[in-house]
Order: structure tokens, then sequence, then C-alpha cells
């Protein structure tokens, strides 16, 4: 098919050397009437420096509130092809592997009713299918689902949870992010797909510390794996790296955030009671250090991108907590904290800003949790613990 709009500004985004979405949609244009007009609305916005795209809200399919968002282009008349380009958010199996047959499955849907475009993983984590009208979204469900895939979550609903691949290829997992993530996805259906919160709720899962999906910044609930108990450490070891050339003190003793550990040139020594299991040594040192038998996870709250309000990071509302299925303990927590949100949150607020809004003591009382020093949010900076009416001897 050869080009329906001369696009002059957008080539200029092909020149140079990072990959290009121009080219993309270029390749998807030989073969597909959408994005053919997409090309043309884009050209049309960089030259009026407006956009062209109305806000669209969500568009369901039947028996699901969540998962298709809606677009819709203002200038239909011109860009037929863009009159609507919803997109499609499909669920994706943890620590994303799929096996080739799976994908041709997706794409061959895509091929048949969409613009051809995919956003592998966007920041939410789910396959996204990025354009097509309204009336194909029910054959593409029902195709979808008739091979095994699910919508993943959109709107004010449980987004799709997602997970590093942990376990499956990671010596550093402390806890199955895979099945968790898995657990969470099956338990939470209802709330996945049918939009009944103030807003998105998003679940991470993250196999220990170094938190390779990113739990802490982008989750509400941000599971990661830890452990309790002592480092175990292989004295023989140790004395090896530093025969082979790693600067113990340099490398490893002075980038200890809580300058827990010591090194005499003989003995390795770590004051367990002072790690924040932040992983470093034994990402360093792998062969002499693993982390200690006793394992779980370390459950946080609260973080989220700056739409609507700033960024916010995940901060600890349980230090440890047994992760074995049925996860019945982690599940509870969740109900309590859904039902503080529910009845107090604001249309579009997230848990994080409404636990700033009401306070963290407020929180703490509500959901049942005790204070503890590993709640504390920032340095020198104790959110959380005043005396109430009723602690002051009068
Ligand atoms: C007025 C126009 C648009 C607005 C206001 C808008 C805003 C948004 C918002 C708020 C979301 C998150 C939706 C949710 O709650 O789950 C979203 C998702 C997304 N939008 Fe748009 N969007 C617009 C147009 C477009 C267009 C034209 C494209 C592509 C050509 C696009 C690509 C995407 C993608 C890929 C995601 C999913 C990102 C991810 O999950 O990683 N959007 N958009
Ligand atoms: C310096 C520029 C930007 C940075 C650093 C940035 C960063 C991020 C991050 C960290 C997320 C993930 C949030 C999460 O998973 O909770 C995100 C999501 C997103 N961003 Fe951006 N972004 C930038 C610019 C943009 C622009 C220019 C657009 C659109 C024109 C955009 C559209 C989106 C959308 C649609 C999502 C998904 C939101 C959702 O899941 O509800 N971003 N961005
Ligand atoms: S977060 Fe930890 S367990 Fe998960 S992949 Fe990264 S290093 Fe491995
Ligand atoms: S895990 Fe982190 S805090 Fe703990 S001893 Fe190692 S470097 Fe220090």
């Amino acid at each position: 098919m050869s080009m329906k709009h001369q696009t002059p500004l957008l080539d200029e985004l092909e020149k140079g050397t990072f990959p290009s979405f121009v080219k993309e949609i270029k390749r998807a244009a030989e073969h597909s009437d959408y994005a053919q007009d997409l090309l043309g609305l884009l050209e049309l916005s960089y030259k009026e420096k407006v956009t062209h795209w109305k806000h669209g809200g969500i568009v369901g399919v039947r028996g699901y509130g969540a998962g298709v968002i809606g677009r819709y282009s203002d200038i239909p008349d011109q860009f037929p092809g863009v009159a609507h380009f919803h997109t499609v958010r499909v669920n994706q199996p943890s620590g994303f592997f799929y096996t080739t047959k799976a994908l041709r499955e997706i794409c061959e849907v895509w091929d048949k009713y969409g613009s051809g475009l995919t956003n592998m993983h966007g920041s939410t984590g789910d396959i996204i299918l990025l354009g097509t009208k309204t009336e194909n979204l029910e054959p593409i469900f029902a195709e979808l689902s008739s091979k095994g895939w699910d919508l993943g979550g959109s709107g004010s609903a449980v987004r799709t949870p997602s997970c590093c691949l942990g376990a499956a290829r990671c010596e550093w997992a402390n806890i199955d992010a895979m099945s968790i993530t898995n657990e969470i996805t099956q338990h939470y259906q209802d709330e996945m797909h049918r939009p009944a919160f103030p807003y998105k709720f998003k679940f991470k899962v993250a196999g220990c510390a170094v938190d390779c999906i990113a739990s802490i910044a982008r989750a509400d609930m941000s599971i990661i794996g830890t452990w309790r108990g002592d480092i175990r450490i292989d004295q023989g070891e140790v004395k090896n790296y530093a025969q082979g050339g790693m600067d113990i003190q340099k490398e490893i003793v002075d980038m200890c955030p809580t300058e827990c550990i010591s090194w005499d040139g003989s003995e390795f020594k770590i004051d367990n009671e002072d790690c924040s299991r932040c992983m470093h040594c034994i990402a360093k040192m792998t062969k002499a250090l693993r982390p200690g038998t006793e394992k779980g996870a370390t459950i946080l709250l609260g973080s989220k991108a700056p739409i609507v309000t700033g960024a916010l990071m995940s901060w600890v509302i349980v230090p440890f907590m047994k992760m074995e299925p049925p996860y019945t303990e982690l599940f509870e927590l969740v109900d309590k904290i859904w039902e503080w949100w529910d009845e107090y949150g604001k249309n579009r607020e997230r848990i994080g800003e409404l636990i700033e809004r009401l306070s963290f003591t407020t929180f703490l009382k509500e959901v049942g949790l005790k204070p503890q020093p590993a709640m504390v949010k920032e340095p020198r900076r104790d959110p959380f613990f005043f005396w109430s009416e009723e602690d002051i001897e009068k």
C-alpha cells in the first residue's frame, strides 16, 4: 500500500540512530488503514501544535467493564481510519513467558481486527493492542477468550498484576513471585474486570530487594521478597574474592547503606540487627553470601506516577509476612485496605494519596496494624507517631 498522506515532519523522526516509532507505524501502514490515517493525523498535530484526539474513557465489552480504553479522533471525516482508535489491554502471563504459538495467536487476531500496532508490555505490564473500532471489540474479546486469553484491567479497577521472573530464572528470588502474581490475578478477577474503586490499584511482586519490576515506584501495593535472620556467610569464598582482586572494604563494607559490615582481612562480619536487606553485598559476592533461610515478603503501599498529583514511592506497612499458598494473610490485609479506601477515598485518589491526606496514624488504626520502626518513610521524619488525647495523663 502506498502512503496516503505526506509526512515531512514525521519523516525527520526516522533519521538518527534510535529506533523510530514512525518507521514502525509506516511498516504497519503497508497493510492497515488505521496506521495510514494515524500517520496523517499525527503529522497534522505536529504542524498545528494541537492534539486531534478527544478524551475517550472506557469502552466495555459484555460482562467486562475494564480492559478497553476508548479513543476517538476529533476530525473523523478527514481521517476515517482513526475515527475510533481504542486500546485493548491483554493480561500477560506472570514473568512475561510466552510460546511463539501464543504470540502468533494474538497477532492473528490483531491483524484481522486491529491496526497491527502493538506495545509489548507497556509501562503497566500488559500486552497493549493499539487501535481498533468499537464494533470490533466483541469479536476481539470472543476470539481472545476462546483461546484462553483474558483482558487486563483499566480504569478504576485492579490492574493486571505483574512481577519479575523470580524463581523461574533468578537465584536471588526469596519468594515465588510468579505464583503470587498468578494467585492475586485469580483471586481478584471481579475487581480486575469491573471498575468499582476510587481509582486504579496496582500490585507488583519482586523476588528480592533488587526489585527488577520497580514495584517500589509503580505499585499501589509492592510485595518484595526478603528474609528473617542472618545472612549466610562462606568465609572461605569471601577470602577467594579478596584474593581475586575485589577491594572488599571499598566495594562492600563502605557501600553497605546501614554500615553494618566489618572486614579485617580475615573475617567478614555482619551485624544482622542493623541490616536493611538491601541485597547489595549479596548481589556483589554471590558465591560467598546468601540470604537467610526464613523467607517471606515485605509489603509496601502507596507508589504512583505523577498523574493527577505528584509521584510517590511505596513505603513499608508490613516488614515481614510469610508468603505461602493460599496467601490468606495477604488477601485479608488487602481487603481491609480496600474497605478503608472505598469508604474515604475521593474520586481519582490513589491509596497513597489518601494516606497522606488522612495520615498514616489513621491508616494504621483503621486497618489494624501496629506502628513499627521499619515503617518510617524518610530519615529524620516520623510521619505517623503522635500521642493521642487519651494517652496523655492530666
Ligand atoms: C486524548 C488522547 C489520549 C489520552 C487523554 C490518553 C490517556 C491515557 C491514559 C490516562 C491511559 C491509562 C488508561 C488507564 O487508565 O488504564 C492511557 C493508556 C495508554 N495510551 Fe493513551 N491517551 C490518549 C491517546 C492515545 C493514543 C492516540 C495512543 C497511541 C497512538 C495512546 C497510547 C496509549 C497506550 C499504549 C496506553 C497503555 C500504556 C500502558 O499500559 O503501558 N493513547 N492513555
Ligand atoms: C519525561 C517524560 C516522562 C516520564 C519520565 C514518564 C514516566 C512514566 C512512568 C514511570 C510511568 C509508569 C507509571 C506506572 O506504572 O504507574 C508512565 C506511565 C504512562 N505514561 Fe509516561 N512519562 C513521561 C512522558 C509521557 C508522555 C509525554 C506521555 C504521553 C504523551 C506519557 C504517557 C504515559 C501513559 C499513557 C502511561 C500509562 C499510565 C497508566 O498506566 O495509567 N508519558 N510514565
Ligand atoms: S527482583 Fe530480585 S529475584 Fe526478581 S529478577 Fe530481580 S534480582 Fe531476581
Ligand atoms: S544486605 Fe545491604 S544492608 Fe544488609 S549487610 Fe548487605 S549491604 Fe548491608
